[in-house]
């Protein structure tokens, strides 16, 4: 089966620009194509939910020069891509507190979610800017503030409550979760949605990797047995 929704810790451009002997910088335009090619397939192939990490919280400790360079690749990304995002109908939204970038890139990408708010294809989530701790605590300000203000109570406070207060209200979790590069940690993203994600953690960097690749892994996934705590025997 396809997985609903797909998220992917697109990692290992910095490893692959010095593999190559290329700046950082590089590295990251090169994965900007992989990005640009597994969009494409996860929208042609029918996956309701494709969500990206591209920039954390915590990326803003990279060097000045680091974080200029993604700065100026969203905007470039954004800017070259919308109309061909919005002709396949694609749905953008950004996931993370926008009111931390530049003001250039916050106008961009949120234009960019204005552009296709009635598109009906893939929903797009776009993490930027994110942490999934932030994005925990967000909910929790919020609610505590409904109950301060006495518009809702606490026995009010269930999971499909809370679930409306993250970035990802009215979607599925994550089925299925994609980290480049070999690393297998889940580095801050999408905590409370992962909570039963199935995980595949292939090797290679992702500015290697391609939909062939993505292919095989979500025919893996496919062969996964999920059972959420019950039995199938
Ligand atoms: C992931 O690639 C992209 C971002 C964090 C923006 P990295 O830049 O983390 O690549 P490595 O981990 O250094 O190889
Ligand atoms: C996670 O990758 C963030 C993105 C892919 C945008 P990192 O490369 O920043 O994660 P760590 O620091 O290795 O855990
Ligand atoms: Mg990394």
């Amino acid at each position: 089966m396809l997985p609903r929704h797909v998220a992917i810790i697109m990692d290992g451009n910095g490893r692959w620009a010095k593999k190559n002997a290329l700046s950082v910088a590089f590295g990251h335009r090169k994965g900007v194509e992989t990005l640009r090619e597994i969009i494409r397939y996860s929208s042609d192939s029918g996956i309701e939910v494709l969500s990206l990490f591209a920039f954390s919280t915590e990326n803003w400790n990279r060097s000045q020069q680091e974080v200029n360079a993604l700065m100026q690749l969203i905007l470039e990304y954004f800017t070259s891509e919308i109309d061909e995002l919005n002709e396949n109908n694609v749905r953008i939204r950004i996931l993370g507190d926008i009111s931390g970038l530049p003001k250039r890139q916050r106008d961009t990408v949120q234009a960019s979610m204005d552009t296709t708010a009635d598109n009906i294809g893939m929903q797009l989530n776009i993490a930027l800017n994110y942490g999934g701790k932030d994005e925990i605590l967000d909910a929790v300000k919020v609610i505590s503030k409904l109950v301060l203000e006495e518009k809702i109570s606490v026995d009010d406070i269930d999971e499909a409550m809370f679930e409306e207060h993250l970035y990802t209200a009215g979607q599925p979790p994550v089925d299925l979760l994609i980290r480049t590069s070999g690393e297998m940690r889940i580095s801050n993203f999408m905590l409370y949605q992962c909570a039963y994600a199935e995980m595949i953690f292939p090797k290679t960097l992702w500015p290697e990797y391609t939909v062939e690749e993505y292919k095989s892994d979500l025919q893996a996934f496919a062969k996964r047995e999920r059972r959420f705590g019950g039995r199938n025997l």
